[in-house]
């Protein structure tokens, strides 16, 4: 795994920056770097900025803002810098970068809350709270964050957004807005979790001078998911591979009016390389599912004895959506978990793992909640899961076994309790959220499974594409009236990366 795609929590990069301090490297020296990293990127992504505007707390994070404020008036910018702490209440390096930032000319100012961003600023720099950040934002902080969000100038945040806890993305009252944050040392896990997504903008890693090899060694939570790793992780074929060879799904589901659901489920996982697909789904469905994707096999499931033989012969099951959760759901969903192997329950299927329809616990099932239905299953509510989404998966990991696949915003992948067993997807987009693309989704992790990828490899595996073909649907024609079946051509392409 590369080693910036490793995601930490504040307090292991905490921990990373002290052991780098003792090794010899001053803590300044890194905040020197932290300063002129940010600065190369504003420069680098607004070349014609000439006014700064740079807000700076009490803590390290403000230390980054005045050496950002010092670089920059040394390179002739006009650096306009509120302080919303005495700077001479700073300690360490941070006052350090206090005295620095006075020697290079820049001239402070206290902030008020009826201080005004001035209307001329290019850049604003948000160098208010980073990692220490505990609690509810206090004012002044408050009012200098939403001063901030209202100026209506692009927003550089170091470190982190101010206002957004660095461990679970979870907002501590009004965050910060960025449209780019510079991270520095490692990847914080809150900032592709939770609601980050709606506050980081683009997120760029500047590792400063830590030793990578003190950044493999490190404790770390999860990792993020990069497209490159699909060229390790998708099965490969031999010449001579036959469809024997490349699994056989069976999705269940789809009563009377829901069929649309299993349709796209199996056409998807057909796309994505299974080389057999079934679907055991309610006989109104039949002749549309034939006429859609005539290469699938398809049953009618009358009641759960219908479908025995078809669940011995699969090597996993898809079963959730559309399924409902009356007599014949539960039927299906028996018979479906009276056998052994791979599954993956979705949608209604959950809600009848909660009922008790699927037993308690297995270890190779894949389960698929978005938020709603992982509060169903925790008994808690939807905004608990939300506060934070690691959590809220380990739980249902230990409750229920398997892997779980937690949707929304920054799907999260998580099969067991240590870093290697944790995934972040920081791809997809607001196109997405329109009825179906969980049941793609299901259907590209089961057609990856099928095909003979661990359940955890296969979740991850099948997030990552998910995201990265609505992402290359979006760019090709908009993220509004992005269809889920859309998505399934392109996730071709990314499933044959070497192409
Ligand atoms: N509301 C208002 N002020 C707060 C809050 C809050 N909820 N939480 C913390 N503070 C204030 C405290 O006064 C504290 O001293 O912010 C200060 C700490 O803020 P940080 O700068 O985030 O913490 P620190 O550990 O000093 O620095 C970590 O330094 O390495 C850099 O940018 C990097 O994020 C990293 C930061």
């Amino acid at each position: 795994m590369a080693a910036n795609a490793r995601l930490y929590s504040a307090r292991q990069v905490q921990a990373l920056d002290q052991r780098t301090i003792e090794q010899g490297m001053p803590g300044f020296a890194l905040m020197m770097q932290a300063g002129r990293a940010a600065l190369d990127e504003i420069i680098r992504r607004w070349p014609t900025a000439r006014r700064l505007c740079i807000l700076c707390g009490s803590g390290n994070n403000g230390g980054d803002g005045y050496v950002v404020a010092a670089l920059a008036c040394q390179k002739g910018l006009d650096v306009q810098l509120l302080a919303l702490r005495t700077p001479d209440q700073l300690q360490g390096e941070a006052a350090d970068a206090v005295h620095l930032a006075r020697e290079s000319g820049v001239t402070i100012e206290d902030w008020h809350p009826d201080t005004v961003i001035p209307f001329d600023t290019d850049v604003i720099v948000d160098a208010l709270l980073g990692t220490g950040t505990r609690g509810e934002i206090r004012p002044p902080f408050d009012s200098a964050i939403a001063g901030i969000n209202r100026s209506g100038a692009p927003v550089v945040a170091l470190d982190v957004p101010s206002g957004l806890h660095a461990d679970t993305g979870a907002l501590l009252g009004e965050a910060v807005k960025a449209d780019l944050t510079v991270t520095f040392i490692a990847r914080k896990f809150g900032l592709y979790t939770g609601q980050a997504p709606d506050v980081t903008g683009e997120i760029v890693l500047s590792p400063l001078s830590v030793a990578r090899v003190a950044l493999s060694e490190s404790d770390h939570v999860g990792e993020l998911l990069v497209a490159e790793r699909l060229k390790e992780t998708l099965p490969r074929r031999r010449p001579t591979t036959h469809k024997g060879d490349c699994g056989h799904l069976l999705v269940v589901g789809g009563q009377p009016g829901f069929g649309g659901s299993t349709i796209m489920s199996a056409e998807t996982a057909a796309r994505l390389g299974a080389g057999l697909v079934s679907l055991a789904t309610a006989s109104v469905h039949i002749p549309p599912a034939l006429t859609r994707c005539p290469e699938m096999m398809v049953h009618e499931a009358r009641n759960g004895l219908d479908i025995e033989a078809l669940v011995d012969k699969a090597t996993a099951v898809l079963i959730g959506p559309g399924l409902g959760q009356g007599a014949w759901g539960q039927g299906l969903m028996q018979t479906v978990m009276k056998a052994d192997g791979p599954r993956l329950v979705d949608a209604d299927g959950l809600h009848l793992l909660a009922a008790g329809y699927a037993g308690e616990r297995r270890d190779d099932w894949i389960l698929t909640p978005h938020p709603g239905e992982a509060a169903m299953l925790l008994d808690c509510s939807v905004a608990e899961v939300q506060a934070d989404r690691y959590q809220a998966a380990l739980s249902l990991h230990r409750r229920y076994g398997g892997v779980i696949v937690l949707k929304g915003a920054g799907t999260l992948v998580v099969g067991g309790e240590g870093p290697e067993a944790c995934f972040i997807s920081p791809f997809g987009n607001p196109g997405m959220a329109s009825g179906g693309m969980g049941d793609v989704l299901g259907g590209m992790i089961a057609s990856l499974l099928v095909q003979g990828l661990s359940p955890l490899e296969a979740a991850a595996s099948g997030v990552l594409i998910h995201g990265l073909a609505a992402d290359d649907a979006a760019r090709d024609q908009g993220e509004r009236g992005l269809l889920a079946s859309d998505l399934a051509c392109y996730a071709r392409r990314r499933a044959n990366p070497g192409r």
